[in-house]
């Protein structure tokens, strides 16, 4: 069981963002992506669960091909794949407990007692306990982050996509985030895509690390090959030398 995106190409307009994206993630891994802001990271990350289709290719998860889905079918998919937005997107009109419980109500034949037994146990995993009641304007940053990641795992998905969950973070928070995606991992065995545009990040917590360039995927590998590659682009981006990826000379 894993999720593959084969040979994807998407375009908005004239502009073509992803041109032949191929990326396999495998079962129990934690997969970091990474690339320049605007490369189309999260718009691969929206292919997977259907909220953008492929102009051409091919988007399987769990061995069924997205583009085959019934509407109820893909709702069923949805359901195993939570999604870590890149900004929070919690709802404001609504407390925390029932933003996280959220995608719980969909689920049929679910008590009420069921859906605030895991509102409350998914508030502890993000450290969040006793949160329910509160809305999220009086909620810091990092807090909003965390009460999206405890929304995301409510329904505990197999598969976890993270879009920039420690972007805008202090040092600490960030370190927090990270050491809950390897929990999930761990205590839920979760498999994870994280979009970062942090190094240190990506190490902590990636099993491998996948770089996003120019529409495709430009390397994939664990991150002390990543530190070893002699690619000068992705060299570039990891070190922060414009000056080794020819484009942005
Ligand atoms: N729904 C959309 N309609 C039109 N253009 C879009 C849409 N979604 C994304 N784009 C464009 O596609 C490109 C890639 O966007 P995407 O959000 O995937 O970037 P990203 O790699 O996630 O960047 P960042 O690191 O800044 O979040 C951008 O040029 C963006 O403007
Ligand atoms: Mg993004």
């Amino acid at each position: 069981m894993s999720l593959r995106l084969v040979e994807v190409h998407k375009a908005f307009g004239s502009k073509q963002i992803l041109k032949g994206f191929t990326l396999e993630v495998r079962e129990g891994e934690t997969l970091a992506l990474i690339g320049a802001s605007g490369s189309g990271k999260s718009v691969a990350l929206k292919h997977i669960i259907g909220l953008l289709q492929p102009d051409a290719g091919e988007v399987w998860v769990d061995g069924r091909r997205i583009a085959d889905l019934e509407r109820s079918e893909l709702y069923e998919v949805r359901r195993n794949v939570g999604y870590v937005f890149q900004f929070a997107a919690l709802f404001d009109s609504m407390t925390v407990g029932e933003n996280v419980g959220m995608g719980l109500r969909r689920i049929p034949g679910m008590s009420e007692a069921e859906i605030q037994e895991r509102v409350r146990e998914s508030l502890r995993l993000v450290d969040l306990p006793g949160f329910e009641d509160r809305y999220p304007a009086e909620l810091s940053g990092g807090q909003k982050k965390r009460a999206g990641l405890a929304r995301a795992i409510a329904t505990h998905p197999k598969y976890v996509l993270y879009d920039e969950p420690t972007t805008g973070l202090d040092p600490l928070t960030k370190t927090v985030i990270d050491r809950l995606t390897i929990r999930m991992r761990k205590e839920l065995n979760v498999t994870g895509v994280a979009v970062t545009h942090d190094m240190d990040s990506a190490y902590r917590m990636a099993d491998r690390i996948a770089m996003l360039h120019d529409g495709r995927v430009r390397f994939v590998g664990t991150p002390a090959e990543i530190q070893k590659t002699e690619d000068r682009v992705v060299r570039g981006f990891i070190e922060g030398r414009p000056e080794l990826v020819g484009e942005y000379q």
